[in-house]
């Protein structure tokens, strides 16, 4: 633990067999629940590095230790998805609490964890998926969130992450009912999720975040910060590059401008967000605010 990283291993994704069978949609869709909460950030441009066929499931080299869960066992750990076991809703789905242990499978280590339904909305879904376990199951560190395994069943699209005690920071700072963060929980928040996009940006291969904001940034039982939701993650550049030109993806008020006006994408994107998140931790106030004045919104 602790190191950060891709690493080769044999392993790979069982279920690549299942996804040659689907059948998948041309374009991204844009999802209600994220309109709602957060305004996400979507082009129609072509993004030639990130997986879009589907055989590039064939190629995914994970760790050994990240598990292929069946539809069943995550419908038997969640009761069938009950409503009572949400912990959240996002742009790309459902997030429910369940728990692991002996009893769904023989040799599972007793654990909670969080069982994320992706929406099925063809490519894009799909592809968010994909991403996620390709650079999430090959990347340990202690303030990235550990993906325990996965679901690929027919149009089925799960992830299993560790379950973070404390939920999002995004809770702890604007939910009314939340008691204040002291300050110095607030700075070692600050420098634990510092210390996760650092391990991103200096792997072998740079990886990109692309997605760094109050609510996927989620705390343990003892406060210490994770980045989770790796489905916007990119490959940084390479050799002489500059930049990656990518369709522009992200959040409002948390995407750097140089990149949403040029689709030019850096490291420094991820820096100009993590600012903005300094900013609220500091403030109190959200990035964007539409229930302040109107030359209040943007913070
Ligand atoms: N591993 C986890 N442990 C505990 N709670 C979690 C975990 N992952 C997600 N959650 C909860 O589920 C909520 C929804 O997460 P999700 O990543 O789907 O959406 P989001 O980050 O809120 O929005 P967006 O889709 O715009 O990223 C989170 O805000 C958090 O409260
Ligand atoms: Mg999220």
């Amino acid at each position: 633990m602790g190191n950060c990283g891709t690493r080769e291993e044999n392993a790979v994704v069982a279920a690549h067999a299942q996804l040659q069978q689907l059948h998948l949609l041309q374009h991204p869709v844009k999802n209600a629940v994220a309109e709602r909460k957060h305004t996400r950030i979507s082009s129609d441009m072509s993004d030639p590095s990130t997986p879009r066929k589907i055989e590039d499931a064939k190629n995914i080299s994970i760790y050994n230790d990240v598990i292929d869960f069946t539809l069943f066992e995550l419908e038997t750990i969640t009761k069938s998805f009950r409503a009572d076991y949400v912990l959240g809703e996002g742009g790309f789905g459902t997030v429910y609490k369940g728990y692991i242990d002996e009893n769904v499978r023989v040799g599972l280590k007793s654990l909670p964890v969080a069982v994320k339904v992706l929406n099925k909305d063809g490519h894009q879904g799909h592809r968010e998926w994909l991403t996620e376990v390709r650079f999430l199951g090959q990347l340990r560190h202690p303030n990235l969130v550990k993906l325990i395994g996965y679901c690929c069943e027919d149009d089925h699209r799960l992830l299993v992450y560790e379950f973070m005690f404390r939920g999002s920071l995004e809770n702890h700072l604007f939910r009314r009912t939340a008691t204040p963060l002291p300050w110095a929980t607030r700075m070692s928040i600050a420098f634990g999720a510092a210390k996760g996009l650092a391990c991103l940006h200096n792997a072998e291969r740079p990886i990109i975040y692309r997605d760094f904001k109050t609510s996927n940034i989620l705390l343990d039982s003892d406060y210490t910060a994770k980045l989770s939701d790796f489905g916007l993650a990119k490959a940084g550049p390479e050799g002489d590059e500059t930049h990656v030109s990518t369709r522009i993806m992200g959040t409002y008020g948390y995407a750097a401008p140089e990149y949403v006006m040029t689709g030019h994408l850096t490291a420094r994107s991820d820096v100009y967000s993590f600012g903005v998140v300094l900013l609220e931790l500091l403030t109190g106030r959200k990035s964007i605010d539409k229930s302040r004045p109107s030359r209040e919104h943007s913070l």
